[in-house]
């Protein structure tokens, strides 16, 4: 059968106005979409917006998707800033140069929160993301420890980074990508976060920086930085080596700092040098932005900022991507300014709240042990304390047919036997949607305690187009 573009310029199509063509997208309703060519003609705009919206309708919905991080709601008013400024470059600086004034406001309120020596002009970038924020930062570190070390006629061949086994995949990826060995940290099957010990043992002259996280994925827990940091002080009064810690704050960095003000992870602390969080996390912006930010200049080697001047005026930059959507950037200074540190506050002590709510309902089922500890991330984490009848899995995929999204997943290694269901709680999951989840998860154990546990798999996954 010909496809829907293959019609255009056809005596068919020419008998018909398809620009006021009646009905749904009138004849288009019953053509194949193109999939694998471009298309050698052009559709009038409202078929094809029909065709993407109504495909688009397979996907999960954002609210019932308590499997992600990023922010699936936003204001009206930031969504307006958003659509006026999709068309804006932030690269372009000399022809937005508001929008880098803007920027440069938010790396100045982060660098503050997070406490860097006070600096008219803190150092730091947005980014697409925390990856892309992690990979800057990682890079930062091995490019002062190579500087370091080639001062001093020693071998730089061997750079090596210290992690915990409960560490996000971007730090394989930047391992691999630059070449950094990675050293691992197991966990136990009662300890999901970093042991300082551990660390101090791990570390030698080789080692760039150690990288511990503020509100880890799998459980929400935050690692120990504040002890990993009196060890590193310890090694480098003992031994003379001054190892850096880079912080990844992807989802802590907008939810400690107004949950747990007092608590110290951040630039108070004399070994933390770099700081990355997500925008798009519980800074409650849509994808994707994220920021790196350093304590001071002198932590962001020379070598890796660049000066341009090809697009007018002479700007420095070093971001990994050279272009990037501007309206993210206006959308999280927009949060900053209508929030302060009262709306962030106030936002973040509900989730908390919602999340420990859903802790005490899964609780007093009886089924359920709780895996987060409160008061980090508004994260769930859950495992079954009797697997007889069913497992997370065979949960995780019955809630999807209701349309929840709820990942089922096995710990890192070290303890990965046990398995676990996690709900990210966002500011779109009311307590309303807590409510209706606990029925639905009752009820999905009570079918499954019935039946032999054939697992119910997900269509759609395993078509490429
Ligand atoms: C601890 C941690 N680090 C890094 C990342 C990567 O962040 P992004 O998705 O913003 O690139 C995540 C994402 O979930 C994370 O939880």
């Amino acid at each position: 059968m010909p496809n829907l573009a293959d019609l255009e310029n056809t005596k068919e199509a020419d008998s018909e106005d398809l620009h006021h063509a009646p009905g749904y997208s009138a004849r288009y309703l019953s053509r194949p979409v193109p999939k694998f060519e471009l298309p050698p003609h052009s559709m009038p705009p409202e078929v094809a917006y029909q065709v993407c919206r109504d495909e688009l309708n397979l996907d999960g919905n954002p609210t019932l998707n308590l499997a992600s991080f990023v922010t699936t709601w936003m204001e009206p008013q930031a969504q307006q800033l958003i659509d006026e400024s999709l068309n804006k470059n932030l690269i372009d600086r000399d022809e937005y140069p508001q929008t880098q004034k803007i920027e440069r406001r938010c790396i100045n309120m982060l660098a503050r929160l997070y406490h860097a020596p006070k600096n008219e002009n803190a150092t730091g970038t947005s980014t697409v993301g925390s990856s892309e924020a992690i990979m800057l930062a990682g890079l930062s570190h091995k490019w002062k420890w190579r500087e370091q070390r080639k001062k001093k006629g020693l071998d730089i061949e061997r750079p090596n980074m210290v992690l915990g086994a409960n560490t996000q995949v971007v730090w394989h990826k930047f391992a691999r990508y630059f070449d950094v060995e990675e050293r691992i940290l197991p966990l136990t099957t009662n300890r999901f976060t970093l042991d300082p010990d551990q660390v101090a043992e791990a570390v030698d002259e080789n080692t760039i920086l150690v990288a511990p996280i503020l509100g880890q994925t799998f459980t929400g827990e935050l690692d120990p930085i504040e002890e990993i940091n009196s060890k590193l002080l310890q090694i480098k009064k003992k031994k003379g080596l001054d190892i850096p810690i880079h912080v990844d704050a992807a989802s802590g960095g907008f939810v400690i700092p107004f949950t747990r003000p007092s608590l110290k992870w951040d630039f108070r602390l004399e070994q933390v040098r770099s700081i990355n969080t997500s925008g798009h996390k519980f800074g409650l912006v849509y994808p994707g932005l994220g920021w790196a930010i350093w304590r001071d200049q002198e932590d962001l080697p020379e070598e890796l900022i660049f000066d341009i001047n090809y697009l007018g005026g002479k700007m420095s930059t070093f971001t990994l991507n050279f272009s990037q959507g501007a309206s993210n950037v206006i959308a999280q200074y927009y949060n900053f300014i209508r929030l302060g540190k009262e709306g962030y506050r106030n936002i973040m002590d509900n989730l908390l709240e919602n999340a420990r709510y859903l802790s005490s309902e899964l609780e007093k089922t009886g089924k359920f042990e709780i895996v987060s500890k409160q008061n980090t991330i508004p994260i769930v984490v859950a495992k079954l304390k009797d697997t007889s009848e069913c497992d997370v899995f065979d949960i995780s995929h019955l809630l999807r047919t209701r349309g929840w999204i709820v990942p089922a997943y096995t710990m890192p290694p070290a303890a990965e036997s046990i398995a676990v269901l996690r709900i990210v709680v966002r500011e779109s999951f009311t307590r309303d949607l807590a409510d209706i989840l606990m029925e639905d998860i009752k009820e999905a154990i009570g079918i499954l305690a019935k039946t032999d546990r054939k697992r119910t798999y997900i269509l759609g996954e395993s078509n490429v187009c």
